[in-house]
């Protein structure tokens, strides 16, 4: 049950939508239906199958810089969309998430695969490894969400966690998509939730959290507003 909450208490927007997909996600029946509604257009679908590539293009670029990732923690997993990309190239995963529903439909999909290697449910502010513990953690359609304090929180903790690579995705400003949405919000035609970052906040989450940017992806030059970021943990 949700608290009741004091009529002159001010709210954060950023906060609250972010609790609101917490508690979304822990419903059967979101779990149960995310993949077929997620993707259900040959848009998403295709903006899937970009996305699972410029993440394939970091994985790759890892190795050629001679530390290829064998180990991972795919946080938030939700229902293991990103797995197959980490199973061709042989890494085992963990998968973690707060939600036991969506990690439920991921173990139904991936059980067998040898690279599986188990679900923890958590939550990314607070991750239960040890420092150090795989050599990748990687984050997709999360931090974009987060309040930035919050953000900044949780890649801490994933770079704890993570030996060497830390590869996540996030809204940029350097796109048509975003100018479109900067008109929309001045003419009051949109008050949807959106914090792309400039470069400098990028470099400065990485730098609060002990990481550097090392490659920039971007899933789709001009158009798109997201980039996959390869960041490794400074030593
Ligand atoms: C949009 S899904 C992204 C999942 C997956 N990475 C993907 O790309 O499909 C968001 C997921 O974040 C999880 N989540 C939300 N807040 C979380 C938190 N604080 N810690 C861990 N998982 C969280 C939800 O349960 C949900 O499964």
């Amino acid at each position: 049950m949700t608290e009741p909450r004091l009529s002159n208490q001010k709210v954060d927007p950023v906060q609250e939508d972010y609790l609101q997909k917490k508690a979304h996600y822990q419903a059967d029946t979101v779990a149960v239906h995310y993949d077929a509604t997620r993707w259900s257009s040959p848009s998403r679908r295709w903006s899937n199958q970009r996305k699972l590539r410029t993440i394939a293009k970091a994985i790759d670029h890892a190795a050629r810089l001679h530390e290829p990732i064998r180990t991972a923690l795919d946080l938030p997993c939700g229902t293991g969309r990103i797995f197959p990309v980490l199973f061709a190239r042989n890494i085992r995963v963990t998968g973690a998430d707060l939600s036991a529903e969506m990690m439920h439909v991921a173990r139904n999909k991936f059980h067998d695969a040898p690279g599986q290697k188990g679900f923890v449910r958590c939550d990314a502010e607070s991750i239960p490894f040890s420092t150090d513990r795989f050599d990748a953690v990687f984050s997709i359609r999360f931090l974009f969400h987060l309040q930035p304090a919050v953000r900044r929180r949780a890649l801490s903790e994933m770079a704890r966690v993570s030996r060497r690579w830390v590869i996540i995705d996030c809204r940029h400003r350097y796109t048509m998509k975003y100018r479109l949405r900067e008109l929309q919000r001045r003419l009051g035609l949109s008050s949807k939730i959106y914090q792309p970052l400039s470069r400098e906040e990028l470099k400065e989450d990485f730098r609060q959290a002990g990481l550097e940017p090392v490659m920039i992806f971007p899933t789709f030059p001009i158009f798109s507003d997201k980039w996959v970021i390869l960041g490794r943990k400074i030593r």
